[in-house]
């Protein structure tokens, strides 16, 4: 049975305080017994505040991001031993905000894999098309490099630590939701993807999530599809009403 996982990437969002009253109203919010993930992802500034917070619940908090160095003169960057210092042990990689607005390619996200790996952090690995990949057709060349190049060179076992995020770009921000049934041919071409260029055990294992203008009012289908294991939240996250309904929508 795959990990079922709603995380909300909260992006640049939430002060301090801000960050501790959505997480308060989070906690009161959340199904007290459930078996779907759900995680957290405020901005660095906020991480610590935010895990003990959620010290003893089932919240996970994760970092946006982190360098591919492990110290070093990257002035404005946080190490990966910097977030595991404050009990963060899972991070978003790949948002295609980082890959448009900060340069990052397939080989660089390698690199952040394989320190993010080598301190045994769990990785929510983002990657989807542009609006003109998909109507030129492209779109599952597209996804299939930036997998392949950022991604498949790590071991077999070390795919247990590997959550996949597929956000269309199109489709992020602009309230412009990939249909069920897009989410879940490209979820399902991914998933072959995996068993025909890892193995037929991690492609039935990896988590791989739905991430795109994700609302209340669509996730249940969204989230039926037989290949969508949960979703990746941005602008939902940021309410707790909207984001707990999104939790219990799996
Ligand atoms: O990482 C999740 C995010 O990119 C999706 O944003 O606002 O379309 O849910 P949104």
């Amino acid at each position: 049975m795959r990990k079922q996982i709603v995380a909300g990437n909260w992006k640049m969002n939430n002060d301090s305080k801000q960050t501790s009253d959505l997480l308060e109203a989070l906690l009161a919010k959340k199904p007290a017994e459930t078996t779907t993930k759900i995680v957290v992802a405020p901005t660095f500034v906020n991480l610590q505040a935010a895990v003990q917070q959620t010290a003893g619940s089932n919240v996970i908090v994760a970092a946006q991001n982190m360098h591919q160095a492990e110290s070093g003169a990257y002035t404005g960057e946080v190490a990966v031993g910097m977030l595991k210092s404050i009990n963060v042990n899972t991070v978003i990689l790949g948002h295609s905000e980082r890959r448009a607005y900060f340069g990052e390619t397939n080989s660089l996200l390698a690199e952040k894999v394989n320190t993010a790996l080598k301190h045994n952090l769990t990785i929510i690995f983002c990657f989807g098309e542009e609006l003109a990949d998909r109507q030129s057709g492209n779109h599952f060349n597209v996804v299939a490099s930036q997998l392949k190049e950022g991604l498949f060179h790590i071991s077999e076992n070390q795919w247990s630590n590997i959550v996949l995020a597929y956000e269309p770009v199109w489709a992020i921000g602009t309230g412009e939701t990939a249909s069920p049934e897009q989410a879940q041919e490209m979820h399902a071409f991914i998933r072959t993807l995996l068993k025909e260029n890892i193995s037929e055990s991690v492609a039935n294992a990896t988590s791989i999530l739905y991430g795109g203008s994700v609302k209340p009012a669509n996730a249940n289908e969204i989230f039926s599809k037989p290949d969508v294991d949960g979703g990746l939240i941005g602008g939902a996250a940021l309410q707790a009403d909207d984001f707990i309904a999104i939790v219990n929508a799996i």
